[in-house]
């Protein structure tokens, strides 16, 4: 049997075969006759009186029926002399008089090599993670704690701190004894010809480490910490270990886990996959920076058969999402496909674990689309099909987009398939019932777009009406493409709650009196809202307050509150104002308001920043104290629960109180 190892490749290995029939290197120790095109022998496995061990020289084989043993000369040499097969090969190769290969020197120092950056990797993570949990990563824990990652999923994904030093973990691993050629090779380090002293690559990051298929680590993700410095994630490059497109975060771990028969998702950022696998979605993991490639969906495939695509509910998401349907398509084979989750509107996995917890997280991926919907849907979503002529162009597309899977049972299907939703979306209403009852009737979309050949095997369109249409062309109008827009979605509907009130409040407040952020700007930078809404226009009011200084508008408050407005109008955030605005439906705080005087607006934003900051403090210990009762079941963790949440509503006594400050304050209540 042939063994592939690394040291021999499998042209010396042949051809050494070829320099050695079996017959000679078997003939030095069993007397062999020849019998017609093989060789037979008494067996040197068994003391046998007539021959039952056979030779093969054209097949190469041994085979002995005494014994049952079967090889090749390597296995022969093996079995009969007890070496090991790079011992069995060197013996043969001598024999045969060929110079061992040189390139297995080359290869073994090449392995030694990866062996030897695995350790430095590793102790780079090491490094990382020790400074995460020291005095210097406060900040980081901080920020981590701030996202939701709670200490012991930091631990688990082994997450670190690189602190802001350009030569900390150089000089760490220097008195490690690591090489700086090694720190290089594991681009741990920036340098080049112009870089006479080369420094950290990783400085005042978040680190994520990659691990390989087998969980060791080789490259890191490191996330800034600060909003606006870029890039936001900076990845290690390609080393001798990792290789962007053919590995994926987490694909260690997701493994365990499909193995375990968890559904495999891929998302698309590392903070995703940390949210995901904390909603209970152990098996997901996330392409490194890049688009996802076909080696990184053959490593998914490897996994599940249908594993879920879920990318950002954002534009680059959706293109994202159609390029995956095209590198996907030549891939497809029976039983193995795709499915594609949608997610609301700009918001990424993690947003919705955050808001909507593991509840949003299984509807997502339960609301899962199958490839052909989404293929189905871009094809058709933005191209009316109201003339002939696009009618004809949409059916001369589909027919090249199915040309491009390359199995053809699977083809044949989508042919099917997408032949009666054309016809369905093109038939106009009133005949479509009666299509749907009468077989073989003829209509657009029975027409073949694609040669005759493929449509041969077309069965009657009606029996495929019945499953293969959408259910939403049922009482479409006609010539109108009915696909749903993936943004309309039961999960986009379901998990777009309203704006918290005190997050409004804070929000209406910055929005009236755009000045407050000139003094107070770090405010509300200091602080994140749960909404994913509230969040995009706190981090907008931040960016226009920045990018003209604040309080340089009108001097006039109303009318720097429509400066204000107009700024983020044109910026695309009118929705999030309507919807900051929507939540104020009874009463409203008057510092809040445009006629407040800076006085009152100043208490009430300090009053609802300090509100909010104690709700998040308090929400975080409620993690912890969950947490810990996870962890042991103790009469003082137990009260430990019972305390935090006893504040956490007395909180909400205070806040409902928010909307009366403007009566403690001695003004009126107004309506709005
Ligand atoms: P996103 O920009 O969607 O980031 O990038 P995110 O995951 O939501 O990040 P947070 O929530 O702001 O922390 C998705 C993924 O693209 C890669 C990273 O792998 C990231 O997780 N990326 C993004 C980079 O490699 N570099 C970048 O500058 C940005
Ligand atoms: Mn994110």
């Amino acid at each position: 049997m042939l063994r592939i190892t690394m040291r021999f490749s499998a042209q010396f290995l042949d051809e050494l075969r070829a320099r050695l029939p079996v017959s000679e290197v078997v003939g030095r120790r069993v007397k062999l006759k020849k019998a017609g095109r093989e060789w037979k022998g008494l067996s040197p496995f068994n003391k046998e009186k007539t021959p039952s061990f056979t030779v093969n020289d054209q097949k190469g084989f041994y085979h002995d029926f005494s014994s049952g043993k079967h090889g090749n000369i390597f296995d022969f040499v093996m079995e009969t002399e007890g070496l090991t097969f790079p011992e069995a090969v060197e013996r043969l190769a001598r024999e045969a008089g060929m110079p061992l290969p040189k390139v297995s020197h080359e290869d073994e120092e090449r392995e030694q090599r990866r062996k030897t950056l695995h350790d430095v990797v590793e102790l780079a993570a090491k490094f990382f993670e020790a400074t995460l949990a020291s005095r210097a990563g406060a900040r980081a824990r901080g920020y981590l704690a701030d996202r939701g990652v709670d200490p012991s999923t930091q631990l688990q994904f082994r997450l670190g701190y690189a602190p802001p030093e350009r030569f900390a973990l150089k000089e760490h691993l220097g008195k490690e004894g690591v090489s700086v050629e090694d720190m290089v090779a594991a681009g741990l380090l920036i340098s080049g010809d112009d870089i006479p002293v080369p420094f950290d690559r990783f400085r005042d990051r978040v680190i994520f480490p990659i691990a390989d298929l087998r969980g060791r680590v080789i490259a890191f993700g490191g996330r800034t910490l600060e909003k606006d410095a870029q890039p936001k994630y900076l990845n290690s490059p390609e080393t001798p270990l990792f290789h962007k497109g053919a590995t994926l975060y987490n694909i260690a771990n997701a493994r365990a886990a499909a193995h375990k028969g968890a559904p495999v998702v891929a998302v698309e950022g590392y903070v995703d996959v940390i949210a995901m696998v904390s909603a209970g979605f152990e098996a997901t993991v996330a392409p490194l920076g890049t688009a996802l490639t076909a080696e990184q969906l053959a490593l998914v495939w490897k996994m599940a058969d249908e594993p879920v695509l879920c990318f950002d509910g954002d534009t680059a998401g959706r293109r994202a999402a159609y390029r995956a349907v095209d590198i996907a398509l030549p891939l497809i084979r029976p039983g193995k496909s795709l499915r594609f989750a949608t997610l609301p509107d700009g918001n990424d996995p993690d947003d919705l674990v955050r808001t909507g917890g593991r509840a949003a997280a299984v509807e997502l991926i339960e609301a899962a689309k199958p490839l052909a919907d989404v293929l189905w849907m871009r094809e058709t979503e933005s191209n009316p099909c109201d003339t002939p002529e696009r009618r004809a162009a949409l059916e001369a597309r589909l027919g090249e987009v199915t040309a491009t899977i390359s199995d053809e049972t699977v083809r044949k299907y989508y042919r099917q398939d997408f032949g009666v939703r054309l016809r369905n979306l093109l038939a106009p209403a009133p005949s479509r019932q009666a299509q749907s009852g009468a077989r073989g009737g003829r209509s657009w979309g029975e027409r073949n777009w694609s040669g005759s050949r493929s449509w041969n095997d077309r069965k009657p369109q009606g029996r495929f009406a019945r499953y293969a249409a959408p259910p939403s062309l049922a009482s479409g109008t006609p010539y109108l493409v009915a696909s749903p827009q993936l943004a309309a979605s039961a999960v986009h509907r379901g998990h777009r709650g309203a704006i918290p009130l005190r997050e409004a409040l804070i929000l209406q407040t910055a929005l009236n009196h755009p000045w407050l952020l000139h003094d107070h700007l770090e405010d509300l930078s200091g602080i994140e809202f749960r909404h994913p809404d509230a969040e995009k226009l706190k981090l907008a009011l931040i960016d226009v307050a920045a990018d003209r200084g604040a309080g340089d508008g009108p001097h006039d408050q109303a009318a720097a509150g429509i400066v204000m407005r107009e700024a983020l109008i044109q910026r695309g955030f009118a929705e999030q104002i309507t919807r900051a605005e929507k939540v104020i439906t009874t009463v409203s705080v008057w510092g809040a308001r445009p006629e407040a005087g800076s006085d009152d607006a100043l208490m009430t934003w300090k009053q609802l920043i300090a509100l909010h900051r104690q709700w998040h403090s308090l929400l975080r210990e409620l993690k912890d104290a969950e947490q810990a009762l996870g962890r042991e079941t103790t009469e003082s963790n137990y009260s430990w629960l019972q305390d935090v949440k006893a504040r956490m509503s007395a909180g909400d006594g205070t806040e409902a109180l928010i909307e009366g400050f403007g009566v403690a304050s001695g003004r009126g209540v107004q309506n709005v």
